[in-house]
């Protein structure tokens, strides 16, 4: 039986692949393990690819598509973990599901906006200890105070809408996608934008460009002491330098969702500083967004499988290039 495979997940089942996927005569098999050559070797013959987080090399989409692989499908977003370069090499279409958790994600950026201007996490502490004490003179108004979005696209312009209706000033820094949106100004640099905000938020894709966007040069545009948020990609930011601007006091404070290391080593620093709060890579999830995503995945998977153009490709194929295995023999 010609075989799925995932080459990672924390979902809880595969009750929704094997919906979506069963009646096309497949069965979907989970990677044993996600380090490279175990995953080049789970790749070779199978007949489509879903991936969560584990890094997918050249090697790996190498042997997927001389064994006939017909799609490879990112559980999510953002596609950073996949070699897309090497896949359009190989002929193998890739795709991803850019829009199951726009509304989530912007939710989760305004509640650590939120939290953190509030202070909240201190303010329950005292209570959570018996005490009642107000972070007072750490409290700022919100309404009037500047929050930059780097990046406004999906998320980013949603984060902005729900900014407005808190009375913040919004300002957006996007290279490709100037601000159509009423009430967000468009910044022309990045350091423009960050020189201006209280409030800087990260809403782009990462890739060799947009690695360590946040380095120090960037932190030192920061005149205003800001919060910095990220739900985007942990290595949008370079943490070290991070760490320095919370202790040299050119951040106010950070919330962060996501890290270039994931899960947060147990022992590093950012995860118990006292201005850092940090959540479990969960911006994206919800009761409702998790089996869409799942669906979806599934769904394009199924499509690429009959050979139909994918929804969502990320690479500029949409249909596998190459004839598969099977087809060849049939070709003679
Ligand atoms: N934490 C999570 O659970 C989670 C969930 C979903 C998405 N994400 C991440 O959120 C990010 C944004 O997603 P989206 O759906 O809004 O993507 P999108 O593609 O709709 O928007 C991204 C925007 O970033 C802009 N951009 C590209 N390079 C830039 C640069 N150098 N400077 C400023 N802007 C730049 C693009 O022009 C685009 O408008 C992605 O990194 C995605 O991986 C995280």
């Amino acid at each position: 039986m010609p075989r799925v495979l995932v080459t990672d997940t924390d979902m809880p089942s595969f009750d929704i692949e094997e919906e979506v996927l069963r009646p096309l005569g497949v069965e979907i098999r989970l990677a044993p393990s996600s380090d490279e050559d175990t995953l080049t070797r789970e790749a070779a013959g199978c007949a489509a690819m879903m991936v969560g987080y584990a890094p997918v090399p050249e090697p790996v989409l190498a042997a997927a598509a001389a064994g006939g692989c017909r799609v490879v499908v990112r559980y999510g977003i953002g596609y950073d973990n996949v070699d897309i370069a090497a896949a359009e090499r190989h002929g193998l279409p890739v795709a991803n599901v850019p829009d199951y958790c726009q509304d989530e994600v912007a939710d989760h950026t305004m509640a650590m906006l939120l939290c953190q201007a509030r202070r909240l996490l201190d303010a329950a502490d005292s209570v959570r200890q018996g005490g009642w004490t107000i972070p007072k003179g750490d409290v700022p108004r919100l309404a009037g105070r500047h929050l930059g979005l780097v990046g406004l696209g999906r998320i980013g312009r949603r984060v902005g809408l729900r900014a407005i209706a808190f009375g913040l000033r919004v300002q957006a820094y996007d290279p490709v996608v100037p601000s159509d949106v009423a009430g967000i100004a468009s910044a022309s640099t990045l350091d423009e934008l960050l020189a201006e905000a209280d409030y800087v938020s990260l809403h782009l894709p990462l890739n060799r460009q947009t690695r360590h966007l946040i380095d120090r040069h960037a932190l030192r545009s920061m005149r205003r002491k800001p919060i910095l948020i990220n739900t985007a990609r942990g290595g949008l930011v370079d943490l070290e330098a991070v760490l320095e601007a919370l202790d040299d006091g050119t951040l106010g404070g950070v919330a962060l969702d996501v890290f270039e290391d994931e899960p947060l080593p147990e022992d590093h620093p950012i995860r118990r500083h006292p201005a850092a709060l940090i959540t479990p890579h969960m911006s994206y999830y919800s009761n409702e967004s998790e089996p869409d995503l799942i669906r979806r995945t599934a769904e394009e998977v199924a499509r690429g499988l009959r050979g139909e153009p994918v929804r969502n490709p990320v690479t500029s194929i949409s249909v596998a290039t190459r004839a598969t295995p099977a087809a060849a023999e049939r070709e003679g």
